[in-house]
Parts: structure tokens; C-alpha cells; sequence
């Protein structure tokens, strides 16, 4: 092998007419007769390099055979390319290599699917070569985003007197939250640890044992339904400080993710993020992490719809509408389609009204007088052009239903700007959610959060209208970030404990460590997680989570690459006192 003395993005005009040596995988070959010109790549660029007949007069049987992805090392001398051949793209565009001498390092069998056209191979089939597929320019720089990503947020951090510390993965199992990923131990026949959900126990710990401000950048493990942000192993920034209240934590992490963004990619966010309280963005955006980079929001039609002749909405909880500028121009096919959509989350159907000529038409406009129209176009400040869509049912499929539709139909409409950044705070979450099926409450954030002060009293009369100090930080749509001001009175972890349902021998058996560390002297505390992956994903422009893990799961939790998960012998299982019923 030749040492490199350039990478292959290097050259450049001061080494004209120098001898270099070069290593990396052939990108592109194209051949011209006696001369065949390859493109050569390693992470940091490509750089032409051209083979002369006249030059390989023994060996040029051998060039030709040089294929995609062989991995080459060569000898030779910088030259500027012809005028024509001249590639501005690229940052050696300007120079090619006349080679003197090559070896081939190592030969490609012939690629599975072709690296220039990502898009054109089955994401199971990359998936399997990732090792392929992360030789694409794309996946390099996210990764490259990620590693910047993690120096910032390190810098950051222990510049602000964070101190780093690792925290188990082997745990306890506990319940609330995700299913836990177990893991079987040998030494306690019958016995279990459960890979960590999240930190969450031992950096409250952490505080109680004096550390102050707490950092970790750590793999967490879920075993729940997955979705295109989503992985069953995924990486949190877990952040834990004593002493602080929501604006501590507000200031400080806004600070950091400004960092981030700045340092990684260039970009600024807003001095200030913006805040919602959770019942406000519910009821204008429809979800818990709206995407404030386009307007367009809920409106309560209930009124109007009340004394119109439309009775499908009579005796519905909520009658939510959604304006679209512009709307009335939709055909007949465009409306039922998304109507569709909105089925999809469970809503009936889709009403609507287009505004023409000074008064609403089509759809359910004719149950609505002259007088009602009026009104209702002045109160949703609707003009000739625009649309009105209406979904009228139960709360909870209004919100979601509406909220859906106000997304699809922003990313069609193009009326969000790729490049704006829109972080906001959602604060004021509720303590507690009701699951019918099980008929007990679950933690809306998690079991340690605390409830406001002004709350304690709903705690118990009525806990389902309790408020929470949690806060999530959502950017673009996304959850980025979630935390809350815990509780550091043992009697009061109790009480949520026995709220949620946990009896007492429960919560001793599952937390009771916890209860008992706080029994001795713990801080007033907070903290936050953001997803980390969600973070690069957005610094990297990218939807899919897997853009940005260097070997992600499936949507079905295996690792196509390496086939896990796998069966494993019986000697391993005898070991572990374990044996299968069934499987498949
Ligand atoms: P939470 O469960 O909200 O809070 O998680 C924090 C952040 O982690 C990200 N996230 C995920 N990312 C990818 N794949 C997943 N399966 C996944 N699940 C969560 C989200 C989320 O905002 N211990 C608390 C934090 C705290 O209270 O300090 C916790 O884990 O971006």
C-alpha cells in the first residue's frame, strides 16, 4: 500500500504538479479507449484520477478490470483537468491525478444495490449492507452531524459545571412507562435486570448523593410499538440539576440546544423559545408538539354549528374547524381524500364550506342562514378563496383528527419553510391520564414528576384535574425533550405511588430505595432528557430515525444486518434455567 499523503478531498492548487499518494473506494469508472478515468472517495471527498495506456503499458489489461467499490492505493502526479472536464461541485474539481503506479487493496463483489441511488433498494435490503450504505455521502455527513452533536453538548455541559457520570445498564425492572427489554441473570436463577427505560431513578439518586448538575449521554431501551422517530434503543442527553425551578432549567437548557444548533450546523434559534401550556396547544394545534412553523389554527365553530340547521353536530362534545387560505380551489377529489385521512383517526367524516362570492358554498353550507354565515365568516376572518373544514365527535377525536389534517395539509400546501426552526416549551401537562381498559391512572410524564403546589389539594379530590411541573421541548413537530420539577418528599412520592395505583408493598418492592433516599435530605430537583437521535435528526434535515443511528433497528425491532434478534443454544439457556414454550 502507498501511505496517503492526501485524503481525497484535499487537493488543491498549491499541489499542481506535486507526487501524491492516494487510498480509497472507486465511486465511478468511465472508460474513454486508452484512457479510463476513476473517481476515487474516502469520507473526506472523491478526486479524479486517470489511467493512460501509455503509462500502463504492461498492466492496463489489469485497470480495466477495476470495478465499483474495489478499494484502491495509488501513485501519482496532480495535473489540472481539461476546461471541459472541470467540476465545480467539487472541491478538487479543478485537479486529476495522472496514476503511475496502483494496487488494488481489495476487490467488490458486485454491490447489492447501487450506492449513488439510495432510493432505488428496498430499505430492508440497505438495511442488511448498511455497511454499504453508510459509505453514502448522505449517511457520512449525518454521522458527522451526530459526532459535532455530541462534542457541543459535552462542551456545553462541563463548561456549566455538568459532571458526566455513567449509570447502569443492567437495573431493576420497574413498572410505568415502555415495556421493559429483560435481561436474564445466570448467578439468580429466575432472576431478571431490566435495560434502563431511561436514568431517571439513579440521576435523581445522583442529586440526593450532593452531584448538583448531572450529565449523560446514554442509550436508553424501550420495548414499545415503533414509528419513523422512534427506535427500541435510542440515545437521550439526560440532564439532572438540585436547587432549581422550571426557569433554571428553562434558561439553561435553551441555552445549550442554542449551542448545539449554532456550534453543529450554523443555525440560530430564537433568544427566547416560546411557550404553550399543554391545554392551549391542545386545543389550538390539537397536539402536544405543534409545529408553529405555519399558522392555521383550531377554532371553536360549536356556536355556530349549535343554533344552524346542522344536526350531526348537535350533541357532539366539540366542534372544532380548520381554515385554509386559498382552500375553495380544492376538487371534489381532493376533499374526499382527506376526508379519508381524517378516518384514519377516527373521525366520522369531514364537513366543510368554501367561501365564495361574500358567502359560504358547497358542503354543509345550506344548513346555515345568511346571518349565521356572516358571523362565522367574520369570527374565522375567512375571505372569498378560503375553506372551511369541520369535525364535530368526542374531544379527543376532534383535537387529534383536526390536528392531523392541519399537518398534512401544511406539508401539501408547502407552507412550511424547511429552514425555520420553531422550538417551544409546552408546559402545565396534567398529572395524570385514565386508561379505561385498566381503570387506574398512569403518570402523564412519570411517577417521580411533581405536582403543582397550587394542586396538592386535586390531589385528593380530584387528581384527574391535578397539573403537573412537567414541560416537554418540541421543535417542528417533534417531542425533543421531556422532564419535569420532581418530588423530594417521601410523603408525597408515596401518595402518587398510591395513586397510581401501586400498593404500598409494590412501591416498596419497585421504588422503595427511592422513597428511603429521600427520607435523607434531598435536594429540591429537576431535570430533562432530550432525544438525541430527534435532535440530529432535525439538525440533519432528516424524517426517518434511522438516517442517523449508525446500525438502526426495523420498525419490527430487529437488526437486519447482524439478524438479531437470534435463537440462542440450549447450553446458553440450561445456564440461564430457561426454557422456550413456544416461539416462532
Ligand atoms: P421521555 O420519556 O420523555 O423522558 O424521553 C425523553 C426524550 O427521549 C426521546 N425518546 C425517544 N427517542 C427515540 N426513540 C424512542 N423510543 C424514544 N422515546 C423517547 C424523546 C423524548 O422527549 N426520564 C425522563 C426524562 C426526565 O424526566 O428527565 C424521560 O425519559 O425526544
Amino acid at each position: 500500500m502507498f501511505k496517503r499523503t492526501h485524503n481525497c478531498g484535499q487537493i488543491r492548487d498549491n499541489d499542481l504538479s506535486s507526487i501524491v499518494q492516494l487510498n480509497g473506494w472507486v465511486n465511478k469508472v468511465r472508460l474513454h479507449g486508452q484512457i479510463i478515468f476513476i473517481d476515487i472517495r474516502d469520507r473526506y471527498g472523491k478526486t479524479q484520477i486517470v489511467f493512460d495506456a501509455n503509462e500502463h503499458k504492461n498492466d492496463f489489461e489489469n485497470v480495466k478490470k477495476i470495478s465499483m467499490e474495489d478499494i484502491l492505493s495509488i501513485r501519482g502526479k496532480v495535473r489540472k483537468r481539461e476546461k471541459s472536464a472541470i467540476n465545480p461541485n467539487l472541491l478538487t474539481g479543478e485537479f486529476e491525478v495522472l496514476v503511475f503506479e496502483f494496487i488494488v487493496l481489495n476487490e467488490s463483489k458486485p454491490l447489492p444495490f447501487m450506492l449513488n441511488d439510495r432510493s432505488n433498494a428496498e430499505e430492508d435490503l440497505r438495511l442488511k449492507y448498511r455497511y454499504l450504505e453508510l459509505r453514502i455521502d448522505e449517511l457520512q455527513k449525518n454521522l458527522i452531524i451526530r459526532h459535532k452533536a455530541y462534542q457541543a453538548t459535552r462542551n456545553f455541559l462541563s463548561k456549566n459545571n455538568f459532571v458526566e457520570i455513567e449509570t447502569p445498564m443492567l437495573m431493576k425492572s420497574t413498572p410505568e412507562g415502555a415495556r421493559d427489554y429483560l435481561v436474564p441473570s445466570r448467578v439468580h436463577k429466575g432472576k431478571f435486570y431490566a435495560l434502563p427505560q431511561s436514568p431517571q431513578i439513579y440521576k435523581q439518586i445522583l442529586m440526593i448523593s450532593g452531584f448538583d448538575r448531572y450529565f449523560q449521554i446514554v442509550k436508553c431501551f424501550r420495548d414499545e410499538d415503533l414509528r419513523a422517530d422512534r427506535q427500541p434503543e435510542f440515545t437521550q442527553i439526560d440532564i439532572e440539576m438540585s436547587f432549581v425551578e422550571e426557569e433554571d432549567v428553562f434558561s439553561y437548557m435553551e441555552a445549550l440546544t442554542k449551542h448545539i444548533f449554532k456550534v453543529v450546523s450554523g443555525i440560530e434559534l430564537p433568544e427566547t423559545f416560546q411557550r404553550l401550556t399543554y391545554s392551549e396547544a391542545m386545543e389550538t394545534y390539537g397536539t402536544d408538539k405543534p409545529d408553529l412553523r405555519f399558522d392555521m389554527k383550531l377554532i371553536d365553530v360549536k356556536k355556530f354549528t349549535n343554533i344552524s340547521e346542522f344536526n350531526a353536530f348537535r350533541d357532539v362534545e366539540m366542534v372544532k374547524g380548520l381554515v385554509v387560505d386559498g382552500g375553495a380551489k380544492y376538487s371534489r377529489r381532493i376533499i374526499d381524500s382527506y376526508t379519508e385521512f381524517v378516518k384514519k383517526y377516527k373521525a366520522k367524516g369531514l364537513a366543510w364550506m368554501k367561501h365564495q362570492n361574500g358567502l359560504f358554498e358547497g358542503g354543509i353550507s345550506k344548513f346555515f342562514n345568511l346571518e349565521i354565515q356572516q358571523k362565522m365568516a367574520k369570527k374565522l376572518k375567512m375571505v372569498d378563496g378560503d375553506i372551511l373544514f369541520m369535525i364535530g365527535d368526542d374531544s379527543k377525536v376532534v383535537l387529534t383528527a383536526l390536528g392531523k389534517l392541519r399537518d398534512e395539509i401544511g406539508k401539501n400546501e408547502k407552507l412550511i419553510e424547511k429552514s425555520n426552526y420553531s422550538p417551544v416549551w409546552v408546559t402545565e401537562f396534567p398529572m395524570f391520564e385514565f386508561d379505561d381498559e385498566e381503570n387506574r391512572f398512569f403518570a402523564m410524564h412519570h411517577p417521580f414528576t411533581a405536582p403543582r403546589e397550587s394542586d396538592m389539594k386535586l390531589l385528593e379530590t380530584d387528581p384527574s384535574n391535578a397539573l403537573s411541573r412537567g414541560y416537554d421541548l418540541t421543535m417542528n413537530g417533534y417531542e425533543i425533550a421531556g422532564g419535569s420539577i420532581r418530588i423530594h418528599s417521601p410523603e408525597i412520592q408515596e401518595k402518587i405511588f398510591k395513586l397510581l395505583g401501586l400498593n404500598i408493598d409494590d412501591a416498596i418492592e419497585k421504588f422503595g430505595f427511592l422513597v428511603e433516599a429521600l427520607s435523607y435530605g434531598a435536594p429540591p430537583h429537576g431535570g430533562i432528557a432530550f432525544g438525541f437521535d430527534r435532535l440530529v435528526m432535525l439538525l440533519a434535515g432528516t424524517e426517518n430515525i434511522r438516517d442517523v443511528i449508525a446500525f438502526p433497528k426495523t420498525t419490527s425491532a430487529a437488526s437486519l444486518m447482524d439478524d438479531s434478534p437470534s435463537r440462542v443454544s440450549d447450553s446458553q439457556l440450561k445456564d440461564l434455567a430457561i426454557s422456550i414454550k413456544s416461539g416462532n
